[in-house]
């Protein structure tokens, strides 16, 4: 049995998918009795978890981080034989410089706990994902042909979810990548104003990335109701890494034996949720 917890999140769908259509029998965990699943899915909420026949275990981070040092204790006493973590590329930076753990998430505890826990483990980090453009640009992009915001030179290689779900179910399964922390990013790296366009030329309408200052833009993510810290903690990100060369790596395309999807194919495949 494949166990993935955080099943019903931006990663857990496409992973269940990818176990699926790899044959696998699939078991997920959620807060939600009526969470809507593939047929042929288990449902189990994260208090009545039964680790018994699980072979592979995935470990969401925000999902487990108030019970993962129980779920592993449980894993290791039932024999479980792999257990993958969902991390993160910035995951051995300054906590400071992490904006998501302004948001609660603590991706390096847990796969602190994970790698400690005894029994042979991966690591996922990916770089942000692409799915972030929709919840930063879905308003004006609706409603205009402007996004407004900081650093439109700042420049990184963001991830189809798709990509991210691949890795983590292929090394569930494969005793190969035991032991590997695997920093995997997309396949190019792109401007905020590239990524932009992207959009645009993929929707058929031509979009601006107009730049303001960092300021202005903090002021607006607040009043849009973003975290003070977790604003700081992302353009204080843009302005150090505005001079740096932005990470791209090739480890995606060595475990899967393919190139990762482009920003393009992912806004494609995301067509629908930009109106
Ligand atoms: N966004 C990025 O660019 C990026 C990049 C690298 C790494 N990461 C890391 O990846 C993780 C986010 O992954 P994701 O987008 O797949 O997560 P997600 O979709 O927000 O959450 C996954 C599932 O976890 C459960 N959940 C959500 N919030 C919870 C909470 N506060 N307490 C308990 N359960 C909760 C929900 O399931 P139920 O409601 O069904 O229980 C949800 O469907 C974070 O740790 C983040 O730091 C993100």
């Amino acid at each position: 049995m494949y166990l993935v917890t955080g099943a019903t999140g931006v990663i857990g769908r496409p992973l269940v998918a990818a176990l699926l259509s790899a044959g696998l029998p699939v078991r997920a965990v959620s807060r939600r009795p009526d969470a809507a699943l593939p047929h042929g899915v288990g449902l189990v909420s994260p208090e009545e978890l039964d680790l018994a026949d699980v072979e592979s275990l995935f470990v969401h981070p925000r999902a487990t981080k108030d019970y993962v040092d129980d779920l592993l204790r449980r894993a290791v006493a039932h024999g479980v034989r792999r257990v993958v973590v969902l991390s993160a590329i910035n995951a051995d930076d300054d906590p400071s410089h992490q904006p998501s753990r302004y948001n609660g998430d603590r991706n390096t505890e847990v796969e602190n706990a994970v790698v400690a826990c005894g029994l042979p483990w991966v690591s996922v980090r990916p770089s942000s994902f692409a799915t972030n453009t929709l919840a930063m640009w879905r308003g004006p992009i609706a409603l205009g042909d402007m996004v407004f915001g900081p650093y439109s030179a700042f420049t990184e290689a963001v991830i189809h979810e798709q990509d991210v779900a691949d890795v983590i179910a292929r090394a569930m399964v494969d005793d190969a990548l035991d032991g590997r922390r695997l920093s995997i990013t997309g396949p190019e790296a792109l401007s905020l104003e590239q990524l932009v366009a992207i959009i645009g030329t993929a929707l058929g309408k031509p979009l601006r990335y107009q730049e303001v200052p960092a300021e202005a833009a903090a002021s607006a993510m607040v009043a849009h109701g973003l975290d003070a810290g977790f604003v700081h903690a992302l353009l204080s990100r843009y302005a150090r890494e505005l001079e740096r060369r932005p990470v791209v790596t090739d480890e995606l395309a060595t475990v899967l034996v393919r190139p990762a999807r482009s920003f393009a194919e992912w806004v494609e495949d995301h067509r629908k949720e930009w109106s």
